[in-house]
């Protein structure tokens, strides 16, 4: 409850808004009952200073360049811990004993593969189909197979969809990469952890024996943890509205996937390798940056600038790291792309226009020079952002369906179309 409360006073009315105090970060003014009490609606597209309900699994302060998982700090999950584990944590709130760890574990492992019919899914598509169309419409038709796990009124129900889709994704994510270069399926591996049993599906072809290199998949499996959750930003919005209206969770993850797949937001990662890959080298540099500060340019710095973080974002420090690790793991050396990365964050970070604007780079900038590293095409990387964040969507999902608070989500708007108006026969037009 509320001990204060803000005053609102306009056109002969005074309402009290109360003030919600929360663990961490701003104030919120309670306007649940402002349309009842005072008959108006408040206005804030792209709902930047809107909170659409709350939540106990991430905080984000993009002042200070904070990020939390369940009050655990991004840097030292990275670190420390691994991407079941943050599974675990952003699932049922605490970090695992052992016991809990291995149960987990093997849950997940033992729902890994995909039912056998699916696999006819990916013939209706056309090789050169993107990956995460290829994702959208098997994640959504999974509701066709799992018929046990629909029910959201069920809590087993739930916690069954949830380690299914957890298991499940990056068995369909490597089928859509698979099926797009020709090459067979590969079948997940119970001796595999999960990020190793993810490369050996992607890269493993039944020609030759293959062998998960520990570095990378240590590396891949951190690229997991760093985009797992992330509060309410666009596509975990999408998951929570389409929830909202009782849609079984294989239906709203995806709507999730395909809410993730847009440029301004998951697709941020291939648009930005693609816009390295542009610029080319550093002497190309400055004119990309005259671009991005026109006004009548559409162009951006893919992998710049975020709605919340106006100081770094965590992930990308992180991730920059993990780049360097990579690329000298790999014997790659001189990699002209991520030279063209660290000189134009180098440059934007000095330029006023992006220094005013608090543009910094995001978890999207560097992530594709690793991936590439690794083997991964651009049409890729969005696909392993949903891999890796199925788990915060299933997260922040089961807390809305278990808060007896939860209704449908229904904004409203500001009407500025025509006034009533009667029709017209063509006759008189
Ligand atoms: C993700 O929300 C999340 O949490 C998302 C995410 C997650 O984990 O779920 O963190 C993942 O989506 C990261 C963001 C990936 N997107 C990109 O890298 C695309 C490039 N960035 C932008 O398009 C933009 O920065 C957004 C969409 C990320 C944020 O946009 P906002 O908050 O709506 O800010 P804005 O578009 O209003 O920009 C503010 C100003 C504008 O200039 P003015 O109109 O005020 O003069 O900054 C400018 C923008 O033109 N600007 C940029 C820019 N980003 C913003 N100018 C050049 N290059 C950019 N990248």
């Amino acid at each position: 409850m509320a001990d204060r409360a803000a005053k609102l006073t306009f056109d002969g009315k005074d309402l009290e808004l109360p003030i919600l105090e929360p663990t961490e970060g701003p104030n919120c003014l309670d306007i649940r009952k402002l349309y009842a009490q005072g008959h108006v609606f408040t206005y804030d597209p792209g709902f930047t200073s809107t909170a659409s309900c709350d939540s106990t699994i991430t905080f984000i302060d993009g002042d200070r360049g904070e990020l939390w998982y369940r009050g655990y700090p991004i840097e030292q999950l990275a670190e420390k811990s691994h991407y079941l584990e943050v599974c675990y944590l952003l699932l049922y709130g605490e970090l695992p004993n052992p016991t809990q760890m291995q149960d987990f574990e093997n849950r997940v492992t033992r729902h890994t593969m995909v039912h056998e019919q699916m696999h006819y899914f990916f013939r209706g598509f056309r090789r050169d189909s993107h990956p995460m169309a290829t994702m959208v419409g098997v994640v959504g038709a999974m509701s066709a197979f799992y018929h046990d796990s629909t029910d959201i009124n069920d809590p087993v129900q739930r916690e069954i969809a949830s380690i299914r889709l957890i298991a499940k994704m990056p068995t369909v994510a490597a089928m859509a990469y698979k099926y797009s270069i020709g090459q067979p399926f590969v079948y997940p591996r119970n001796d595999l952890d999960y990020a190793a049993n993810f490369l050996h599906m992607c890269f493993s072809v039944p020609a030759e024996k293959y062998d998960v290199n520990p570095a990378l998949a240590k590396a891949m499996d951190r690229i997991f943890t760093l985009h797992a959750d992330h509060e309410q930003n666009a596509s975990t919005s999408t998951v929570r509205l389409a929830g909202s209206s009782g849609a079984n969770p294989f239906a709203c993850i995806a709507a999730g996937i395909a809410c993730l797949w847009g440029p301004a937001h998951g697709g941020a990662n291939q648009a930005a390798l693609e816009m390295l890959q542009q610029i080319g080298s550093v002497d190309n540099i400055p004119e990309y940056i005259r671009r991005a500060k026109d006004k009548d340019d559409p162009f951006r710095l893919m992998g710049f600038g975020h709605r919340v973080y106006k100081n770094f974002d965590p992930r990308a420090k992180v991730m920059k790291e993990s780049a360097d690790e990579v690329l000298d793991l790999l014997g790659i050396e001189n990699n002209e792309t991520l030279k063209v990365a660290k000189e134009l964050e180098r440059i934007a970070l000095e330029d006023e226009y992006f220094v005013d604007k608090k543009l910094y780079p995001n978890v999207d900038f560097y992530s594709g020079i690793i991936l590439s590293a690794m083997g991964f095409p651009t049409a890729m990387f969005t696909p392993i952002f949903a891999l890796s964040r199925t788990v915060g969507w299933i997260a922040q999902w089961k807390e809305m369906i278990g808060d007896p608070q939860n209704k449908i989500g229904r904004p409203r708007q500001l009407y500025i179309g025509a006034d009533r108006r009667d029709y017209q026969d063509v006759s008189a037009r």
